[in-house]
Formats: C-alpha cells, structure tokens, sequence
C-alpha cells in the first residue's frame, strides 16, 4: 500500500454528528414524500450506509458507477459510466448521494443522465466539496454537504488511493510519496 497519512481532517467522531444533522436535514425537506437515493460508487458506499439511517421518510437505494479517475491523485478528465441503475428513476424524488465534488464533471455527468429520465425532483448531497478545484464551465449547486475542504488529497470513510484507505473510520490527508 502506498502513501501516508500526514493529519486528520475529520475524525470519525465529527463525521457521525454531521452525516446525523445531515440526515435530519434531508428528513425534514423530504417530509410527506419518499427519497430515492442514488449512491455512486465506489467512494460513496460508505457515507451512503450511514447517511440513510439517520434519514426518517421512506427510503429506497439503488447504486450506480461513474467513474473519473484514473489511478493515483490525478483525475483523468473523461468520465464513463460502468455501472447503471436497475430502477426507473422516472417520477421519483431522487437523492444524489457523492463522497466528494471535486472538478464537478463526475456529478455534471450524472447530472444530465438523470434529469433526462424525467424526477420528480433531483437534488445532491456530497459528504465533501473542494470548491477551489471546479472546472470553471462546470456550474453545479450541492444542495447538502458535509464539509467543503481546501485542496488536499484526502482518503478514507470511502475515498481511497490506488483503492487502498477507503475502510479509514475518519477523513485523512495523503501524502501519496511516503
Ligand atoms: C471520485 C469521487 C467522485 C469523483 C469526484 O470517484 O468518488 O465521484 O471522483 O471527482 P470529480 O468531481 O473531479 O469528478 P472516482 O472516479 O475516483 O471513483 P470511486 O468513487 O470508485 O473511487
């Protein structure tokens, strides 16, 4: 396993209570209708896991895999979808559930695939938002986030290096030489 970790940016401890008023957010926008939540995969299985327990409306999950990044910190610019949905999303109030918005082309993307199915409504919740690293054509608005971070490479609670790190409890910073 290559890397380090140099400090930590969130403890687990600070994690929980924010997924919790994260989740109680959500409950309270939702209330009187249902959340369907799309976890994309990988990074987001983690966040997605804890975040739903704390949401109290009716809720469904289903997965889907968008991929930006090639291996190691750099992310490669193209974006591939390499897993889809099983359900029809069509009429549904649809719950986008990201571990981390960086470039924003990962979300742009899923974005567009999905408002062509035609929601109810599509909103974004990002555990973590590096707003200093958008593409400047890319024009999104997190309707719920966790943190917004400065730009460091950071693993863990499901963000990973070379797919290492994402079983971390907390969010840390990688020094990816060491
Ligand atoms: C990461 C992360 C986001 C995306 C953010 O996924 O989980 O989905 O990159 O980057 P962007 O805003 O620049 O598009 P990644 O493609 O590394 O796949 P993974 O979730 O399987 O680790």
């Amino acid at each position: 396993m290559r890397g380090s970790i140099s400090s930590i940016l969130f403890d687990a401890d600070q994690i929980q209570t924010r997924v919790a008023e994260l989740g109680a957010e959500i409950s309270r926008d939702y209330q009187g209708s249902e959340v369907f939540a799309v976890c994309l995969l990988k990074g987001s299985f983690v966040f997605t896991a804890d975040l739903i327990r704390h949401i109290t409306v009716p809720t469904r999950v289903d997965v889907m895999r968008a991929s930006s990044y090639g291996s190691g910190t750099v992310s490669s610019g193209s974006v591939k979808v390499l897993y889809d949905l099983d359900a029809d999303v069509a009429d549904k109030d649809v719950l986008i559930v990201e571990d981390i918005v960086d470039t924003g082309r990962t979300l742009a993307k899923t974005l567009h695939l999905l408002r062509a199915r035609n929601p109810r409504s599509l909103k974004i919740v990002s555990m973590l938002d590096k707003p200093s690293r958008r593409e400047p054509d890319i024009n999104i608005e997190i309707d719920y986030t966790g943190f917004q971070i400065e730009d460091h490479f950071v693993v863990g609670y499901g963000l990973d290096f070379d797919e290492y790190y994402r079983n971390l409890p907390y969010i840390g910073i990688l020094n990816p030489n060491s």
